[in-house]
């Protein structure tokens, strides 16, 4: 004799069993396949927004420039590769124009050299840039140095080489760019600022500052041009394993010299590259594109900005420690 009790539960089971099957799988199946094909459309949107697209890259030479030259072209992209090292960015051309991707589109790189600390320079590559393919379609400002020192010991002009390299060079490029996609009514501008331009941290003070004065003419570029139609995207990513601490600058101006363990166990350039292609074919506004810690710190500096303060007096102290400064 089966209890009622007994006989609920087998009722209850066989029913959570019609709907598992007769519902619930069908419905999860159903699920997925919206979201795999909503994320097959955006993927296809996003290829052929960059498809023939004209891609100005400045910093082409080396590092995440370089990486991203390499997925623009695979995405199909027309390439103008900006630098200061003429043989560094034939080298590069040569390798992305032998590429399947722009053989079977049949897309040179162009490549144009100048210094962005030069603003005359930077004006006339302009006028070069614009010539390579008739126009630009996205100026992606890549190139930048960075700083390690002491606010006390640094000289004013090292301050300033970070900032006309980080910030006056892509202003000046980005305003003679302008006028010709506001002209066509298209554009986009990226610019791939840091996590160092929302937060200060100690001992990166030029760099820091370069960074946050990108992030602010950028965001006010945005709403200015967006009358327009053209888009602004600002990326600041984490530590990313390229030559940057290598090639700072320090409180004397001479070369830094050194990989820091932190950016050798940064992301890989390649990999965000792809994150600065989704990034631009998604036209997304400000993307910040870093782990944990670092994302915790920049929600931390708005929301408790004393508990932030002390942190960063503390990293100072210990660094200060290490180093024997
Ligand atoms: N690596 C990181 O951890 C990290 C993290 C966040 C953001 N970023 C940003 O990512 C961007 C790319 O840096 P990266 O990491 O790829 O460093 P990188 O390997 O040192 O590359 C920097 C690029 O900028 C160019 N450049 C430097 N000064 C220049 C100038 N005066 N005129 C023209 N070009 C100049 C360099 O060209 P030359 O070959 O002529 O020197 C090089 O191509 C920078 O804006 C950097 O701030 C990097």
């Amino acid at each position: 004799m089966v209890s009622a009790a007994t006989r609920r539960s087998l009722l209850k089971a066989r029913a959570m069993d019609l709907i598992t099957s007769a519902a619930i799988l069908p419905l999860l199946f159903g699920c997925v396949g919206v979201f795999g094909l909503f994320k097959l459309l955006q993927w296809l949107r996003m290829r052929a927004y960059v498809r023939d697209a004209v891609v100005v890259i400045t910093g082409a030479t080396s590092g995440l420039g370089r990486e991203c030259a390499r997925v623009f072209s695979a995405a199909g992209a027309r390439l103008v590769l900006c630098g200061r090292n003429a043989e560094a960015l034939e080298e590069l051309s040569r390798e992305l124009a032998a590429s399947p991707a722009a053989q079977v589109q049949a897309h040179k790189p162009h490549t144009v050299i100048f210094d962005l600390t030069d603003p005359g320079a930077t004006v006339r590559a302009a006028a070069q840039i614009l010539k390579c393919f008739g126009h630009v379609d996205v100026l992606i400002n890549n190139a930048g140095i960075s700083y390690r020192g002491t606010i006390v010991d640094t000289s004013l002009d090292v301050d300033k080489r970070v900032m006309e390299t980080n910030y006056f060079g892509p202003v000046a490029l980005t305003k003679a760019l302008l006028p010709s996609m506001i002209r066509r009514r298209q554009g986009h501008i990226v610019a791939i600022s840091s996590v160092q331009g929302r937060i200060g941290i100690p001992f990166r003070s030029a760099y820091a500052a370069s960074k946050h004065a990108t992030q602010a003419f950028f965001d006010c570029l945005r709403a200015e041009v967006e009358q327009h139609d053209i888009e602004v995207t600002v990326i600041s990513p984490g530590y990313i394993h390229t030559s940057l601490s290598l090639n700072a600058i320090t409180a004397n101006g001479s070369t830094y010299g050194v990989t820091d363990e932190t950016t050798a166990q940064g992301r890989s350039p390649a990999e965000v590259a792809r994150d600065v292609l989704a990034a631009v074919g998604k036209k997304k506004k400000d993307v910040l594109l870093a782990g944990l810690a670092p994302t915790s710190a920049v929600y931390l500096r708005t929301l408790a900005p004393g508990l932030f303060f002390s942190l960063m007096a503390s990293r100072a102290r210990k660094e200060r420690k290490s180093k024997h400064c």
